[in-house]
């Protein structure tokens, strides 16, 4: 393609995405895109979710031993198991990396997620370049930066009193978007979003995924904020097709149900690889998806009832969405987007879901569930104005309602026509001389001249 540089063979980029699903697809989605610059690829990769290297056979791997136990994970702590991941990671990642530069590979720099705060001192110590992927927002990150502020400010720990009062330090954030889990401990969030800060600063250049024309005032304000240079260079996974990337097997069965139904007019319902429910939600959840009347299509990924190990359909369920409702636990989520019978998209805003579901024009019902979802979906519902937020206690008329509106009324029709406008938008920056292809060039120059 022109303007692209040459990349002598040589080169070598490591990668080392975070273990969870949402970090691990744009991870490998760079890791294709680079590849196909010319790069040579090596991934890090832990036990912990391990990624499989046979599927992708075109780049090195090398396993980092992480020393958890399967009961440390088992609880939904993230932060306490990103914590335990740095710790335990860094000395075997530093064996690793010592080795490697032994070898004489040609190792032009390390890209490694923001979170993982301590491999990139690990490569500052020993003289690698080291650039963080941010796999989530611009604007989750300059939450991440206005944390200090916002906790000398008094709005950490969130209080409950607070959460409908607007950020003035973050628009268009309400207290209740700001990141922070639910049952978030301030001093490991503390101390994590500042390791994150101080790794992004020192390093040499960082990656988002993310485009310009979703969120250009972000952009513009990190490039202001951080010394080193911004790269939006996404939706990633616009650049690469069918990766292999998925730690569950996806069901692929549901794209023939699909093929079966009327364009527009399925329900697509996915809250991630991580968000659970307790079963009362859980049931409210199935009826009002059963009571809207709508086709709909629904993930119900194992383990994510909280006390339950099988979700079993409550009774009578399976009978009234005969042929109109279909459950899986873990579907191809980019072909179902991009399939056209699907006309909606119920999601816990996930930054991946998210931009999968602005890049194939899908308009959303938003429930968020922690960490930067809640900003994501503030920014769904009241910047591009293509979803409906489904506040307060989950219940079944008021899904059922949500639903109704998205798929069948003037207000979901009109998130529709302003979907395809962004969704316009996204495959038009990953053409030439769009701002992600743009961007994606000066970070092949910033690498090959660093
Ligand atoms: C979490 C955070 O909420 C997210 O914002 C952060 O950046 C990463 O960690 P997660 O729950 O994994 O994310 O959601 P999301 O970011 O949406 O990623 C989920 C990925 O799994 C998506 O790429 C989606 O396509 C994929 N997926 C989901 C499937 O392939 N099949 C499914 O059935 C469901």
């Amino acid at each position: 393609m022109s303007g692209e540089l040459r990349v002598p063979m040589s080169c070598r980029i490591l990668l080392f995405p975070l273990p969870y699903q949402g970090h691990i697809n744009p991870m490998l989605e760079l890791a294709s895109l680079l590849h196909s610059r010319g790069f040579a690829i090596t991934i890090f990769h832990t036990q912990f979710n391990s990624i499989d290297p046979t599927k992708h056979p075109s780049y090195d791997f090398i396993s980092i031993v992480d020393g958890t136990t399967p009961d440390q994970f088992e609880q939904d702590d993230i932060l306490s198991q990103f914590i335990v991941l740095n710790n335990n990671c860094e000395g075997p990642f530093h064996d690793s990396l010592t080795k490697i530069l032994d070898e004489n590979k040609g190792v032009a720099c390390l890209v490694a997620d923001l979170h993982w705060y301590k491999m990139h001192a690990v490569a500052k110590r020993l003289g690698v370049a080291s650039l963080v992927l941010r796999t989530g927002s611009a604007a989750s990150l300059r939450c991440f930066i206005t944390f200090p502020v916002l906790r000398a400010k008094g709005y950490y720990p969130l209080q409950e009193s607070q959460k409908d009062e607007l950020v003035t330090e973050l628009p268009p954030y309400r207290v209740k978007d700001l990141i922070g889990m639910n049952n978030s401990n301030i001093v490991d969030l503390a101390m994590i979003l500042t390791q994150d800060v101080e790794a992004a600063k020192n390093s040499s250049g960082i990656i988002i995924n993310t485009f310009n024309a979703i969120e250009s005032d972000d952009i513009k304000k990190l490039h202001q904020e951080f010394s080193v240079p911004i790269f939006a260079i996404g939706p990633l996974h616009k650049f690469t097709s069918q990766l292999q990337s998925s730690l569950l097997p996806p069901d692929r069965s549901c794209l023939d149900w699909l093929d079966t139904q009327a364009p527009n007019s399925v329900l697509y319902a996915s809250f991630g690889s991580l968000a659970s429910m307790d079963y009362g939600e859980f049931l409210e959840t199935a009826w009002g998806l059963a009571n809207s009347g709508q086709p709909f299509l629904w993930v119900v990924r194992p383990g994510s009832i909280r006390g339950t190990e099988n979700a079993y359909m409550p009774d009578g369920f399976d009978e009234e969405v005969r042929g109109r409702g279909k459950v899986f636990a873990w579907v191809p989520q980019l072909e179902v987007l991009a399939h056209d019978a699907v006309g909606g998209f119920w999601t816990h805003n996930g930054w991946n879901s998210t931009l999968e579901g602005i890049s194939e024009g899908v308009p959303m019902i938003c429930r968020p569930y922690f960490g930067d979802q809640m900003g994501n979906a503030r920014y769904v519902t009241h910047v591009w104005k293509v979803g409906i937020e489904l506040e307060e206690k989950l219940e079944r008329r008021m899904i059922a309602k949500a639903v109704r509106s998205l798929m069948r009324e003037k207000e979901g029709n009109a998130m529709r026509e302003r979907m395809r406008e962004l969704r316009r938008n996204a495959s038009d920056c990953i053409k030439a001389n769009g701002s992600s292809y743009s961007a994606i060039n000066k970070l092949v120059d910033h690498i090959l001249s660093s």
